[in-house]
């Protein structure tokens, strides 16, 4: 069997115990393996790299750095990355493994990567109600980064078949577990706030969130400064520091956020996002240099342009955002 980019289609297989280790040696390789969830199909990778969660955003098209689901083997994995409290535990005990997915501060000391987060101090956890899934959490070894399976835009697929039309061969593995028993992504609930809030509707119904965890306020309700959109709804991380945007190089007293090989070589405080101009590579490293640099003493991080193609159009959309100042209320 010869897996890997072939320029032809994609690869769909039978969700055999050898096809299943393959996948799992394909994720700790930092690839992408596309696999059955009892909601929708989902587009995993290694949710500890960096780099590997930024070829999900490549591979999707997506315009935005939105925050991922991180699916993992149970509570105890979940718990080792994230801050539960009891109602998270009651949350997890009452519907995982199942389409619940929790927001939760991430631990200081979690391995997960920074873009699985867009930047944020929160992480999404969930454990899938999945043989295949719950097979390749296991042959991996290693929590699993999983939007759903399709580019930016399109309805999220519900068999193989609907992720190989979307994704072709930009996804290296398709696991085939037949249609999706649900098909209807997993409801999110923020739990890192005071109040928990309902931020997606999805496969459990809300009534039965609130038979455990209380009244759920819906995303922005409990905040009334809040934008009201519900794409916005989302508190976006933005550095202290000002941004200057398409600087060609830093004045004093900036930290310069570069990128591509005509940038001025490192000193002072210059990090560059990928000194050969690889966007993916950038995007990999786009949150933890926006952090590193965002130090006390800095009086604005100067920012080289960066081309609006391919991953560049996240990187920008998420510029421009930072440049606004921090989100009201977040
Ligand atoms: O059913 C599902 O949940 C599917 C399957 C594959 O598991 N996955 C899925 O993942 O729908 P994704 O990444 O497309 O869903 C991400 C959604 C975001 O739109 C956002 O609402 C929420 O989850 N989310 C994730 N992380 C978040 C965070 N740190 N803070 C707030 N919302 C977050
Ligand atoms: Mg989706």
């Amino acid at each position: 069997m010869s897996l890997g980019p072939t320029g032809a289609g994609p690869c769909i297989l039978e969700p055999t115990d050898e096809a299943i280790a393959e996948a799992g040696t394909l994720i700790g390789a930092g690839r992408l393996v596309a696999f059955p969830t009892e909601t929708v199909y989902g587009l995993g990778a290694d949710a500890t790299s960096d780099a590997a969660v930024a070829g999900i955003f490549a591979a999707k098209d997506r315009p935005q750095f939105n925050p991922l689901i991180v699916h993992v083997p149970d509570r105890a994995a979940a718990e080792r990355e994230a801050l539960f409290d009891s109602r998270a535990r009651a949350l997890a005990d009452a519907f995982w493994p199942g389409p619940l997915s929790l927001v939760l501060a991430r631990r200081p000391d979690t391995r997960l990567s920074l873009l699985v987060s867009a930047g944020l101090e929160t992480v999404a956890l969930r454990t899938p109600d999945h043989a295949v899934a719950r097979a390749l959490l296991a042959a991996a070894g290693r929590p699993i980064a999983a939007p759903s399976a399709n580019r930016s835009g399109e309805v999220s697929p519900t068999t193989a078949k609907h992720v190989a039309q979307s994704l072709g061969a930009r996804v290296d593995l398709i696991l085939d577990g037949g249609p999706c028993p649900v098909g209807l992504e997993s409801t999110v609930i923020d739990l890192s706030g005071p109040h928990p809030a309902l931020l997606r509707p999805g496969g459990i119904v809300r009534a039965a969130v609130e038979e455990i965890a209380g009244p759920l306020a819906l995303a922005g309700e409990a905040d009334a400064a809040a934008p009201k959109s519900p794409g916005m709804a989302l508190r976006h991380y933005a550095p202290r520091a000002p941004l200057r945007l398409d600087a060609g190089a830093a004045r004093a007293g900036e930290a310069l956020l570069a990128f591509g090989p005509e940038a001025p070589s490192a000193g002072g405080m210059v990090l560059n996002l990928s000194p050969e101009g690889d966007l993916a590579e950038a995007a990999a490293n786009f949150f933890a240099m926006l952090r590193a640099l965002d130090r006390p003493g800095v009086a604005a991080i100067a920012v080289m342009p960066i081309p609006e193609d391919g991953l560049g159009a996240a990187i920008n959309d998420r510029l421009r955002r930072a440049a606004e100042g921090p989100v009201a209320g977040g």
